[in-house]
């Protein structure tokens, strides 16, 4: 099977990468979903939501605090790098994640748009102005940081119910029509409208390859499953490329 994905990668020229918290297991950062995930043990509704902010921000900044330590001492994996070699190998690449979590970045990937935006920046509730860091002094008030407008900040992610980066999708889909293919990589393609990609992607002949622990909802209709680890597929894959 890795096969049939080598050899539609050795004929491409276009390569559109979507990634999920899969991909960061292996930095030991919990995905949301399966047995582990943070999704069993926290609740949606209190945690990530633009209703659970406005109730209580002190504990959704408190929860997401927790996650960028996490994050914080996280590294890339080899799933990671690999995909930083990958994006060399090819005349046009676009990894497109929906993490938050900063980990493509760091391993050294170059075009990449995060979908769910960035756990560690912020963002003025009432303003809008966003903010790369956070520092102390911006932190106040039962640890709600505060804007220099005087308004809460909140974490610059998206939140369900909350409509994605616009921009960041539009190009992504635009990006995607043109790609030779699609590598779909530790997202459990669940969630709407990343989960939509593979439905996207057959339209225009774009030939998909799923990387997952296990089957998900998309696999009936990718051109090749393949079932392990990202850092072993993705490792695997990157030393029959050119
Ligand atoms: P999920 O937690 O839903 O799915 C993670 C997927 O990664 C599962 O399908 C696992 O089988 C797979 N996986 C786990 N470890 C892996 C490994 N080492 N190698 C390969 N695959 C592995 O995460 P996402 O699909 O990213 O959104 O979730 C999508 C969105 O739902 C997230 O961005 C987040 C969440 O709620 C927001 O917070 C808005
Ligand atoms: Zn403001």
């Amino acid at each position: 099977m890795i096969q049939n994905a080598i050899d539609i990668l050795k004929t491409s020229k276009i390569l559109f990468v979507l990634t999920g918290a899969g991909i960061s297991a292996e930095s030991g950062i919990p995905t949301f979903r399966g047995v582990d995930g943070l999704w069993k043990n926290y609740s949606v509704t209190d945690l990530a939501t633009p209703e659970a902010f406005a109730k209580n921000p002190a504990l959704v900044w408190e929860w997401y605090q927790w996650r960028q330590e996490i994050i914080s001492r996280a590294k890339p994996n080899a799933a990671h790098t690999v995909l930083v070699e990958i994006e060399k190998k090819f005349d046009k690449f676009l990894l497109l994640t929906q993490n938050v979590d900063n980990l493509h970045q760091r391993a050294g990937s170059k075009n990449v748009l995060e979908l769910h935006g960035n756990i560690f920046r912020s963002r003025c509730n009432t303003c809008g102005m966003v903010y790369e860091t956070i520092t102390k002094t911006e932190a106040k008030a039962a640890n709600v940081p505060t804007c220099t407008c005087g308004s809460f900040l909140r974490p610059d992610v998206v939140w369900f119910g909350e409509p994605i980066p616009q921009d960041i999708w539009q190009e992504s889909l635009s990006f995607l029509s043109k790609a030779d293919c699609a590598i779909i990589c530790g997202t459990s393609g669940v969630v709407w409208p990343a989960a939509a990609i593979p439905q996207i992607a057959k339209t225009t002949g774009t030939k998909i390859i799923e990387v997952n622990l296990e089957q998900t909802p998309m696999t009936p209709i990718v051109d090749v499953s393949l079932l392990g680890k990202a850092s072993e597929i993705l490792t695997e894959i990157v030393s029959h490329l050119r």
